[in-house]
């Protein structure tokens, strides 16, 4: 089920805003019924009409963007700041990213114009494992990090057992590499539960999301999925997967 101004926004024919103008007005039907109000979620099935034309749905398209550090995870921003969708020009469908990265943040990101994908591995019921790599600050000794591995208390709830494992450190600097593994997806949710144990992020990437990794990628490279992986994290999100 997707909000209706979204789906005539993803068909290419309106603004999100735009698309809202237009249920208003009343120039939206939906299986032949006037629908003047926002809220209506439909499904694929729905015939949707604008002015009496047919709306003809995109075509689905799924993308893996290796995202640099200093970009925006959104597919415009008011303050003109540079956003992931900017690495897509060629790309003539309305996509945008599945959940974010921080700004300061950089590695996996998916992006697509195919909403229930999108909602299926947001869900928090059903996310996916995600591999971070953290440069911290200190070196956390080893019951420290047995806290994140158990969850740790966060102002917005206790988070559910992540993996934790210490990949390298440097003495002379104080700082530590901590490979971190979630599946919940809450805002800096890395960066929190890293400064809830006492050490402050100095920089973060996320390396895997699922089965995919940046193998073969640089720093603002993307590829398009392949419909065997499209179709490989659609089960695992419907199965509840995790890799460990
Ligand atoms: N956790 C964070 O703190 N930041 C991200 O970008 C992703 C996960």
């Amino acid at each position: 089920m997707e909000r209706l101004q979204k789906v005539i926004a993803h068909a290419g024919i309106a603004s999100r805003r735009k698309a809202e103008e237009l249920i208003k007005e009343g120039k939206v039907t939906v299986n032949g019924k006037t629908i003047n109000e926002l809220g209506v979620k439909v499904t694929g099935t729905d015939r949707i009409e604008v002015n009496g034309v047919k709306i003809e749905r995109e075509e689905p398209v799924y993308f893996l963007l290796y995202k640099p550090r200093g970009v925006i995870s959104a597919s415009e921003d008011d303050k003109g700041r540079k956003v992931v969708t900017d690495f897509f020009e060629e790309v003539q469908q309305r996509i945008y990213p599945i959940g974010r990265l921080d700004y300061d943040t950089s590695g996996l990101l998916l992006l697509t114009n195919d909403g229930e994908f999108a909602n299926l591995l947001m869900h928090p019921r059903y996310e996916v494992d995600k591999v971070y790599v953290a440069k911290v600050k200190g070196i956390p000794p080893k019951e420290t990090l047995k806290k994140l591995e158990r969850g740790i208390q966060l102002e917005d709830g206790k988070t559910a057992p992540a993996k934790v494992k210490m990949l390298s450190l440097d003495k002379r600097k104080q700082t530590s590499i901590i490979q971190l593994t979630i599946h919940e997806g809450r805002n800096r949710q890395v960066r929190r539960m890293l400064e809830a144990i006492g050490h402050e992020v100095l920089k973060l990437k996320r390396e895997e999301y699922g089965f995919l990794n940046l193998h073969g990628l640089r720093t603002g490279d993307a590829r398009e999925l392949t419909p065997h992986e499209v179709k490989r994290l659609r089960a695992m999100a419907a199965h509840g997967k995790t890799t460990f």
